[in-house]
Parts: C-alpha cells; structure tokens; sequence
C-alpha cells in the first residue's frame, strides 16, 4: 500500500542519517517487531547491521531454525546464532517463582547479549523494534500503580549498560502498521501474522519449575494446537494462543494401562493490545479433537484442560 511504501522510504533515509557508516547491532527474537526493525534497517545500511538472536532453548517448536533461515539464508542479514539454552536452564534449575524466574531470564539475556555484541565490536548503536504502544505505556506507567504485575523482559537497560545510542525505526508505529510495513517489505505472512510471544517463553508456561523435558513436551502440544487452530481458519481471528503445561499430574488410562502424567492447559484469548482480553469461544468439537491429538502424540500429557478466564481478572499468560 502507498502509505508503508512512502513511511518505508522516509525511515530508511532517517536511519541512513542517523547512523552514517557506524555499525549497529539488533537483537532479533523471532517476533514481529524486531524481525520488521531489523528488515528495514538492513535495506538502509546493509551489512553496517549485525543481528543478534539469543536462543534461550525456550523458544516454540523449529522456531530458532525458522529464524535463522529467514534472516541469515533468505535475506542474508549477518546474524549471530547464540544457542544458550545449557545456560538459561541450567540457572532456571529448581526456581518456580515466576519473578524469580523472569529475572534470571532478563539478566541472563542481557549478559549474554552484551557479550555476543562486544565480540561483533565497534557498533555505536542498538537497534530495537519499540512501538507507539510502548513508548507510550512506559510514560502513563510513571505515577502509576506501585504493582509490578510481571517484570517484562525486553533489551532495556542494555543501551546504557553498553554506551550504545538507540535507533527505534518503529517509534510511530502501532502494531497493525508495523505488520503492514512488515508485508511491504516482503516478510512473509506467516512471520507477519504471528501471535505475540513472550521474551521469556516457555519458562512461564511452565509454572512451577521449568526443564528440558517439561519444554520438550509443551513444545509438541503446542504446535499441535496452533496446527489445528491454522487448519481450521481461526489463527487470525485469535490474538494469541498457546498451551501451558501444569505443574500436575493425574491418573489415566489407555489401552489397558494406568497412566500418570502431565496436565496441559489451552488458552486462546481475543484482545484489541493485550491491555484486555477475552477468553475465545472455541466450539467443542475442536477442543476435543485438539485434545484427544494431544494425548495421543505427546507422551507426558494424558489430560487436556481449556482455560475460560479473560483478563482481568486472569492475565494472558499464566505467570
Ligand atoms: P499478560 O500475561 O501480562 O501479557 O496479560 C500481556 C501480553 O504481554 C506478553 N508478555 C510479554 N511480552 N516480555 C514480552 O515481550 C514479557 O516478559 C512478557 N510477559 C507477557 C503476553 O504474551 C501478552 O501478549
């Protein structure tokens, strides 16, 4: 469309004249927003950009490899590919407080992007896919409730911690333009459709303690949910769906045997921008037929639950 094609145009000349020839580094997680970011920068300044995608061994099923494959083969973006995931489990081991749990994700993925970012050398700037929303949520929430809800996990305090000045190509943008623009640069549908994912990932789908198995497992159900949820043209009428796998166990029976495994949860919930939300009204015939797939594929999981709570009083994800 003619609007993205002329703030496409008008981006790329700003980012050209605010970095010069000076390197930059972007964080690329996989979403939306930095994959869009990082796109547009690389049109303006070419191989003077190096991404940077830490992979905390939380991430959905192929994910990582769908990544790399787009930025680094596809588009030939320079990307760094840091597979930390013997590190962010190792230090998850035997937490189960969620903001325990967010904080050692947050502070590892700091540590770890700093160091991958010294070793690129000399970048001046930092590149991150900040939208309008944030920057206006991160003004309206000074004076606001003393409550921390969740400790978001993003780069921030990264720029000062490495004297690196911000380049935000997507200040002005809301999220249904940066997935126009997204589409105007060629990316494709099913990276610029994609549901919200949280930095922290599966660690807080997972309540209670997270491990390798335990992600193993929620990574296969997962993508059996959202297969069946694509096959059955409601992806894009969904603001984010995902499955969670409950810290509990109960008894089954299949074939003629006893079973005693993991409970998984679905949630899908409808939202205009993730302020509010409501639960969607999947009708049963699905979730059966979701459910019954998942018990049957996935060994660990011998029980399905649907979550029918909107936000609030629940929040999107369970911690
Ligand atoms: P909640 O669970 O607070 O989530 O209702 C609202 C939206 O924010 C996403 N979310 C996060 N995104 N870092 C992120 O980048 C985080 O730490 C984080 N925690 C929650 C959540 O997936 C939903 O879209």
């Amino acid at each position: 469309d003619w609007t993205m094609g002329a703030y496409r145009e008008q981006a790329i000349q700003q980012i050209r004249d605010q970095v010069g020839d000076a390197k930059v580094i972007c964080g690329l997680s996989g979403g939306v927003d930095s994959s869009v970011a990082a796109v547009l920068i690389h049109e303006a300044i070419g191989d003077q950009l190096t991404c940077i995608f830490v992979d905390h061994g939380l991430l959905r099923l192929n994910e990582a490899e769908e990544v790399v494959n787009l930025f680094r083969d596809h588009y030939n973006i320079p990307l760094v590919h840091v597979d930390a995931a013997d590190e962010f489990l190792g230090e998850l081991d035997g937490k189960s407080d969620p903001e325990e749990k967010r904080k050692i994700i947050g502070r590892l993925f700091i540590e770890t992007f700093d160091k991958e970012a010294k070793k690129v050398g000399g970048a001046k700037f930092l590149a991150q896919g900040t939208l309008y929303p944030d920057v206006i949520e991160s003004v309206s929430f000074t004076g606001g409730p003393s409550v921390t809800i969740k400790s978001h996990h993003n780069v921030g305090g990264l720029p000062e911690k490495m004297d690196l000045k911000l380049v935000e190509p997507l200040r002005e943008l809301f999220k249904d333009e940066v997935r126009a623009l997204g589409r105007e640069l060629g990316l494709p549908e099913s990276f610029v459709g994609r549901h919200p994912f949280p930095g922290p990932g599966l660690a807080i789908r997972c309540p209670g303690g997270v491990n390798k198995e335990k992600a193993d497992i929620l990574r296969k159900a997962d993508a059996i949910y959202l297969d069946e949820i694509r096959k059955s043209g409601q992806y894009d009428k969904i603001w984010q769906a995902f499955a969670v796998l409950l810290p509990v166990q109960t008894v089954g029976v299949m074939g003629d045997g006893r079973t005693y495994e993991f409970v998984c949860a679905l949630r899908a919930v409808t939202s205009v921008d993730g302020m509010t939300a409501d639960f969607y009204q999947f009708d049963m015939d699905f979730l059966g037929r979701t459910a019954t797939r998942i018990i049957n594929e996935v060994k660990g999981i011998n029980r399905v639950v649907y979550d029918v709570t909107s936000k609030p009083p629940g929040t999107i994800e369970w911690e």
